[in-house]
């Protein structure tokens, strides 16, 4: 049976505290302390080792340690205050060697790195205590078990029957002669049966049994099989009763061998431990009649306290009729404190090994001695882990202590960032750490990290502020029981070093135009038009341009859109702004407004094309009468706007729709409309947009709008035209034309020339073509000459010989407006210049008149206009 105890030793720390710690030259110091020797081996020395406990016996065998071995021959492993291991042997322990009053015990000590244990270092350390005097009967209650031992008394009558005997009465007990001089066997009492057993029996169950030449001994570990609890006086017992036999020469005696230890007691109430534990306990006192108390004293860490000693430690101890009571307040000199986990969440538990010591008489035993040693540990406490945050501007840091904690207590991990990182790794991303330590042997971590790594979150605050958090997990773990648990630590600095996003608008075009330059506190700032989130997609739905390059923000909207407004509408400019707002993207608070205003030219709000479309925008002014803008019409009321936003209505019709009025003048005819908005009920209209396109002749045209509202805005002019064409055509059926790549065509003398002039735009049924002049020349040029006249003012030349004939236009699929054509015929004669005939290239021009259909020009006249091909 060889068996050894490992330990492992990792300190990390080392703080001495408490009433007994002192400094140790060696790797053990030595106690005795009555009936125990007491070896403490030096943390120090043992630091992160591997450990194999042996006791050496008289012969020197060395026998290795476990837990039921220690049990069952007396001997006591724990860890102390200060996490050095502590050996303890009782007096009467199997390998002790008892000469006199000195008992001696050698303990062996192995020590390695490994835990295979090669290459360890042993430790031989022999004491010899002297145990005192012995009381007739005594008991103790260790933290692994329970011993009784009573003095071995044989009454003379005894002795001198003994002697009158003869000496070979052994054969007819081989077991008593096999177990000389000492224990026979033992007969434990059980509530329903007695059970006897033999020494080597009872040993093999775990028992402790010896006889010295004095005393009778038995060990009881708490685990062993026939240990009952036994409830008296409200506390629980751990009781073995038992009688033992021993002989005296061939003689057998019989001692009564009850022990009994209490296993609670102890009430933590009002931040005091209560230790109570009754005096007289049935099963120790079978058969007593009287009782005296000689002794009551109690003490830490097996050494007895003074009353002196025990009152500066506000300790309490009470001994009462029936019971003796301790009074330990939590946190006391004596105890120390220790880091426990449960859950994940930091507490503390308050430990103090208390000690009692009680002697008594009583007519049985004449005296009694029992001690009772107890390691009481207070339930789990819930601890708060202080965090103080202290900025240091000048260097930019943020140091942030968290604690203090226990002496056993390591910081091993952060999870930075959601990525767990050992202590000394910690440095790479930023993070230098550093344990304060006090005087009490409490310690705190303080962690400096720069404002600037990347893992400390920035935010904006509020005017110049900046928000910086450090959001860091510590992972501790305790020694030496190995808990782990996690403190989050958040710790917020605020610091005066934002900038703002800025930000610069012009316009071009008809565009306006903001560039957001970005601060260092608007990554996650959103724009925004009032409550309309200015996304990617919604910019392309309006035509919007939005590019972010990193450093700027820029965002380009057409001067006619929803979310521009309008301002202010005068002769001859617009005020439009728009305006964005960036928000927070969690919060969406607003955090900075941005506009952008421009003059723009009323012209922008019309189009008047080529081929007679008007577009025209109304638009809704700021401040103004809150139109529907749906509501809009033009002078003929059944046209209505064919796009419509909050601020805008467009129209788009031909000339000559929607009531749309003419006018000409020499140079231009000019077209007038104008968008109305009239209350229901209510003819007077409260929106009156006028608006003018002019066809000037000479391709210039003049467009003016003008609105009745104050003041009337005046507008830029706007350019359409009037298209005419003169083609060839190559049958009279005028179905055909010559084709642009067909010139010049080549004709023969009396041969019909077809000709069809029209006015191609604006399509206005209204208007109507009418010939001038038409004359033909030798070059380009409609002013060269010589020329021939074939028309003047609408009518054949009838002095010329080639004869020109109108013909009649019809309305057909392709002649929507019969009106705006005008057909004739020309014979090919010969042109001559005085008297030579000409066989160049001959060049066709006509003039033509556009007027009214209803013959009243308001201007009293109608217009001309030039045309060549
Ligand atoms: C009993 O005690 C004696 C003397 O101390 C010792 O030599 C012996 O080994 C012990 N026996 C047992 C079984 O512990
Ligand atoms: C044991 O110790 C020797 C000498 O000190 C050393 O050379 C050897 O590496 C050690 N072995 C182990 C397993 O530590
Ligand atoms: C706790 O203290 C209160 C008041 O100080 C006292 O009434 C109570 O009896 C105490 N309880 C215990 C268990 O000592
Ligand atoms: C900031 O750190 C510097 C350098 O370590 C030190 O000199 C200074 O006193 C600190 N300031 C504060 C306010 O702690
Ligand atoms: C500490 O982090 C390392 C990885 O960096 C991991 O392997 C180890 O298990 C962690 N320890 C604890 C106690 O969380
Ligand atoms: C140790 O000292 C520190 C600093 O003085 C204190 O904050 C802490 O509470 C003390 N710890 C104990 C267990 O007394
Ligand atoms: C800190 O980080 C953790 C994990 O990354 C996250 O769950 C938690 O919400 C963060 N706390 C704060 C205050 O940002
Ligand atoms: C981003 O855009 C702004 C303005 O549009 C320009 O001034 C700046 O140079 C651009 N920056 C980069 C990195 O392209
Ligand atoms: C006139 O021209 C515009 C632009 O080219 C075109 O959108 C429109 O349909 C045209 N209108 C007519 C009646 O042909
Ligand atoms: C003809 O009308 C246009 C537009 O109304 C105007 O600009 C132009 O001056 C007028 N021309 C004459 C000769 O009156
Ligand atoms: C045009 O119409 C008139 C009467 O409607 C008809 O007499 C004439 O023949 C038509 N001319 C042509 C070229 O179709």
């Amino acid at each position: 049976m060889k068996l050894s105890l490992v330990q492992r030793l990792l300190l990390i720390e080392i703080f001495f505290s408490g009433v007994w710690t002192q400094e140790t030259p060696g790797p053990m110091s030595l106690e005795c302390l009555g009936n125990l020797l007491r070896i403490t081996l030096s943390a120090e020395y043992f630091e992160d080792k591997y450990l194999s406990l042996f006791v050496v016996d008289q012969s020197g065998t060395a026998w290795g340690i476990d837990e039921a071995m220690a049990a069952q021959c007396g001997y006591t492993v724990t860890h102390t205050t200060s996490r050095s291991i502590e050996f303890r042997a009782s007096a009467l322990s199997c390998h002790s060697y008892l000469e006199k009053d000195v008992f001696t015990v050698t303990i062996q000590i192995k020590a390695s790195h490994a835990p295979d244990m090669s290459n360890a270092t042993t430790h031989l350390e022999s004491a010899s205590c002297h145990h005192g005097l012995w009381s007739p009967r005594e008991l103790m209650c260790e933290s692994n078990y329970m011993e009784v031992s009573v003095r071995r008394e044989v009454p003379q009558a005894i002795k001198d029957f003994v002697q009158d005997q003869p000496e070979d009465w052994t054969p007819v007990f081989p077991e008593a002669k096999a177990e000389e001089a000492s224990i026979w066997q033992i007969v434990l009492h059980q509530p329903e049966e007695k059970r006897a057993l033999l020494v080597g029996n009872a040993w093999s169950a775990g028992y402790g049994l010896n006889t010295t030449d004095s005393r009778v001994l038995l060990r009881v570990p708490y685990t062993a099989a026939q240990v009952q609890l036994v409830e008296d006086q409200g506390i629980t017992f751990s009781v073995l009763r038992s009688s033992t036999f021993y002989k005296y020469q061939w003689v057998i005696l019989m001692v009564d061998t009850a022990v009994a230890c209490p296993v609670d007691g102890v009430d933590y109430t009002n931040k005091t431990i209560t230790w109570t534990v009754p005096k007289y306990i049935p099963p120790l006192s079978a058969g007593v009649t009287s009782f005296k108390d000689v002794l009551v004293e109690a003490g830490v860490d097996l050494l007895k306290l003074s009353a002196k000693e025990m009152a500066s430690r506000k300790y309490v101890l009470l001994n009462e009729l029936k019971a003796i009571t301790m009074k330990i307040p939590i946190g006391a000199k004596g105890g120390y404190y220790k880091t426990s986990v449960s859950n994940g969440q930091l507490g503390v538990k308050y430990t103090i090994n208390l000690f009692l010591e009680h002697q008594w008489e009583d007519n049985k035993w004449r005296r009694t001695k029992h001690t009772i040693i107890r390691e009481i540990e207070t339930p789990f406490e819930q601890a708060e882990v202080a965090i103080t945050n202290n900025l240091n501007l000048s260097e930019r840091l943020m140091a942030v202590t968290v604690g203090t904690f226990l002496p056993d207590v390591e910081l091993v991990n952060l999870t930075i960032e959601g990525v767990p990182v050992a202590v000394p790794e910690a440095v790479q991303h930023g993070y230098l750490i550093h344990r304060a330590r006090y005087a009490n042997g409490s310690k705190a971590y303080v962690i400096e990290v720069p404002l600037d790594v990347p893992s400390i979150k920035k935010e904006y605050m509020r005017e110049d502020m900046r928000a910086y958090t450090l959001n860091v997990t510590l992972t501790f773990i305790t020694y030496p029981s190995s808990e782990t648990f996690v403190v989050p630590v958040t710790a917020l600095s605020a610091v005066k070093d934002a900038v703002l996003p800025s930000a610069r608008g012009f316009c071009d075009g008809r565009k306006l135009h903001l560039i957001i330059t970005h601060g260092n506190v608007d990554q996650n700032w959103l724009p925004f038009v009032s409550d309309w989130h200015l996304t990617q997609e919604a910019a392309q739905k309006y035509n919007y341009i939005l590019r972010d390059n990193g450093t700027h923000l820029a965002i380009s909207v057409p001067f006619l859109s929803p979310h521009v407004s309008y301002e202010g509408f005068h002769t001859s400019a617009i005020k439009a702004s728009f305006y964005l707002t960036l928000k927070d993207g969690i919060t969406l608070a607003q955090r900075r407004d941005f506009s952008v205003s421009c003059i723009f030219s009323p012209s922008e709000l019309i189009q008047c094309l080529p081929n007679g479309t008007v577009i025209i925008t109304a638009i809704k002014l700021v401040g103004g009468e809150d139109l529907d803008m749906s509501l809009l019409v033009l002078r003929d009321r059944q046209c209505k706007p064919s796009l419509v936003t909050e601020n805008t209505a467009t129209f788009k019709f031909n000339v000559n729709t929607c009531g749309t009025s003419r006018k000409f003048n020499s140079t231009a005819m000019t077209y007038e409309n104008e968008i109305l908005y009239s209350r229901p009920g209510n003819d007077t209209p409260i929106y009156q947009l006028k608006f003018l396109c002019s066809y000037g002749v000479k391709q210039t045209v003049d467009v003016q709008y003008e609105s009745k509202k104050n003041p009337p805005p005046s507008i830029k002019p706007e350019f359409g035209c009037l298209v005419l064409s003169l083609k060839l055509f190559k049958e009279k059926s005028y179905s055909e034309p010559y084709q642009e790549s067909e010139y010049p065509v080549v004709k023969y003398l009396r041969e019909a020339l077809y000709f069809e002039v029209e006015l191609l735009q604006p399509k206005d049924a209204r208007l109507d073509l009418n010939l001038d002049d038409c004359w033909v020349t030798n070059s380009q040029s409609q002013d060269s000459l010589p020329q021939w006249h074939i028309l003047i003012h609408g009518c054949e030349n009838n002095k010329a010989s080639y004869r020109t004939v109108f013909h009649k236009v019809n309305y057909s699929l392709r002649v929507k407006f019969p009106q705006h054509l005008k057909r004739f015929e020309v014979r090919m004669f010969t042109f001559f210049q005085g008297t030579s005939l000409l066989q160049e290239q001959l060049y066709f021009h006509c003039s033509v008149v556009v007027c009214n259909t209803k013959q009243q020009p308001l201007d009293g006249f109608c217009a001309g206009g030039g045309l060549q091909h």
